[in-house]
């Protein structure tokens, strides 16, 4: 049976001067999201080890770490170590992957490979077999509050073709420019963990933009 979509909010979207009561707003949800950048793959800096320390301490969600580095089979253990659930690395910037996730399994933590827009499914479909999460981003990673490619659509369908096809548990991740716009035709394709960041820290009422995020995704999920 397919597992009821998920929605994790990005904390990369959440006021970081009060992040404990940013945690808390989003206490309903199914999963935190938590960006880390390294001012070498994406342009930007954000996060580490210590924020997602911070963010498992004060939470019993699963904390899924998106590691937007480069060297990320240096630097993915140490994330596993701070309590991360998943871990989650980009195919582009990981070196060996069957390794790394042989090595987040040995630590406790699932496995997560992240591709971006333009990285076609080929580059980790022998990889499906031995990882936990597969992340398709739906927008260039670097940001929040960017625009949903709609391009991204039949790579979800593919990729939950070749999930089933094979009999995989894995889930499929998408990450970038999800809302309430957006959300029901990535559930069409077969995404079921959706990260949510601006869609969720912008709204007046986030436990009533997660509740609505996911209602929409359960209608129209497979
Ligand atoms: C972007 C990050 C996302 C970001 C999503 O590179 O990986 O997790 O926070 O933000 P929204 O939902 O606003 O696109
Ligand atoms: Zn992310």
């Amino acid at each position: 049976m397919t597992p009821a979509p998920a929605i994790h909010p990005s904390i990369l979207n959440a006021d970081q001067a009060h992040l404990a009561d940013e945690l808390d707003r989003v206490a309903d949800a199914d999963g935190l999201h938590v960006d880390v950048m390294d001012n070498h793959f994406v342009p930007n800096h954000f996060g580490g080890p210590s924020l997602v320390e911070t963010v498992t301490a004060h939470t019993d969600l699963p904390v899924d770490a998106h590691l937007m580095i480069e060297n990320a089979d240096r630097w993915a253990p140490t994330y596993a170590e701070a309590g991360a659930t998943i871990v989650t690395t980009h195919i582009e910037a990981t070196a060996a992957p069957f390794r790394l996730a042989d090595e987040l399994h040995r630590l406790g933590a699932g496995a997560g490979i992240a591709l971006r827009p333009t990285t076609p499914l080929s580059a980790v479909e022998h990889l499906l077999g031995r990882i936990d999460l597969l992340l398709l981003m739906t927008v260039e990673p670097g940001f929040g509050g960017q625009s949903f490619i709609e391009a991204m659509l039949p790579k979800i369908e593919r990729a939950r073709r070749l999930v089933s096809e094979e009999g995989l548990e894995l889930r499929i991740q998408i990450d970038g420019g999800v809302t309430a716009r957006t959300i029901e035709r990535a559930a069409e394709a077969g995404a079921g963990v959706f990260v949510a960041g601006s869609a969720v820290y912008r709204a007046d009422d986030a436990p009533a933009a997660i509740a609505r995020l996911r209602d929409l995704a359960a209608a129209h999920a497979h």
